[in-house]
């Protein structure tokens, strides 16, 4: 038995995610929830449809870099578990009611989707046994060539993402636009985020053929009725919960996220995927992605300025840290 880490695993496609690998019956599987309640109550659930054991919630705010630090740090000190070989980075948020901010004052949504998943997976490598997976839940919207109706990704430096009032460009947007555009963004980092990783181990040795640590990108879909549009205001919010969910078979890349979180699972659990790295998953297809995505200075310098801003140590994570992180850590 080997141990899966799953964020946002409390709703949406985390919980169906789970569901799935609950039901092989072959995994330890953690719920990193940011709410214990609602982190406990996921347990209750997927306890009662199968009676397994082997599930735990584990808190987790994605908004906050000690509180990350610290779930890594409980994470390490548990001896009793099996060996961690797949984290899936899952959790998400979209804000659009206007600039919210992380206990550390970082933009909410690169906070939490991009930076908190970055230093997460970082602080967690060293305890990841190999063959081990990571899946870095990204989206359709990162990519402009896709119709998502949602505004295309404005990637600059991570700096300026973090804290977007010292962007002096910045288009002048409503907080809708200026939301929406750093959700689909913060997709884009993801993806890029996954490659970067994925060449990084490759490249220092932590990953061989033989024995892999895998990075890989996924797409779930459009998944309306999940949580995601909770900040959405009355009458959109009616169209996701209500209209979008019985439209979903029609509607072009729209799935339920029961269906998704099966195929978010398979990048876990599929034996033909264990050497497969630094890719993106539309669903179970293999796919391009944007061609932003493939820019490799662009996701280098992505990389580094992430490490600053989370101020990563050269002891927390086994990957070498460009001499600007390290210096600053
Ligand atoms: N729904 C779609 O159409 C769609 C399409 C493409 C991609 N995605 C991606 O799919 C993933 C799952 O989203 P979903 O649609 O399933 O939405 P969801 O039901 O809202 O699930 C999101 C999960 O992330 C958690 N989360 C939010 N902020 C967090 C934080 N600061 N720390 C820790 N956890 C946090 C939420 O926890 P709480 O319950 O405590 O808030 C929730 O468990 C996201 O990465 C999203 O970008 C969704």
């Amino acid at each position: 038995m080997n141990t899966v880490i799953i964020t946002g695993a409390n709703s949406g496609l985390g919980f169906e995610c789970a569901t799935t690998l609950v039901a092989t019956r072959e995994w330890y599987v953690i719920l990193a929830c940011r709410s214990a309640e609602r982190g406990r109550d996921a347990v209750k659930r997927l306890f009662g449809r199968s009676w397994y054991k082997n599930i735990e919630a584990m808190v987790l705010d994605l908004g906050s870099l000690a509180a990350i630090r610290a779930f890594a740090a409980s994470y390490g000190e548990r001896t009793d578990l099996p060996p961690l070989s797949a984290l899936v980075c899952n959790a998400g948020t979209q804000v659009v009611s206007g600039v919210s901010r992380t206990a550390d004052g970082f933009e909410a949504t690169f906070g939490v989707n991009h930076l908190g998943h970055f230093l997460l997976a970082n602080l967690l490598l060293r305890q990841m046994i190999a063959p081990a997976r990571i899946v870095i839940v990204s989206s359709g919207t990162h990519n402009p060539a896709e119709t998502t109706g949602m505004p295309p990704p404005r990637l600059r430096d991570a700096r300026l993402m973090a804290f977007p009032e010292r962007d002096a460009e910045a288009p002048a947007e409503k907080p809708g636009v200026f939301g929406r555009r750093a959700y689909s963004t913060s997709k884009l980092c993801n993806v890029m985020c996954a490659y970067e990783m994925s060449r990084r181990l490759r490249q220092e040795g932590l990953s061989a053929p033989d024995a892999p640590i895998t990075v890989n990108a996924f797409d779930p879909g459009l998944m309306p009725g999940t949580g995601l549009a909770r900040d959405y205001p009355g009458l959109a919010q009616f169209a996701w919960n209500r209209v979008l969910p019985i439209l979903t078979p029609v509607l072009p890349h729209a799935n339920s996220s029961k269906r998704s979180g099966k195929a978010l699972a398979s990048l876990v659990t599929d034996p033909k995927l264990a050497r497969t790295t630094e890719k993106y998953f539309r669903g179970y297809k293999e796919s391009p992605s944007s061609t932003e995505s493939y820019e490799r200075d662009k996701a280098a310098a992505l990389w580094q300025a992430s490490a600053e801003l989370v101020r990563l140590t050269r002891d927390e994570t086994p990957l070498k840290l460009d001499v600007r992180a390290a210096s600053a850590a």
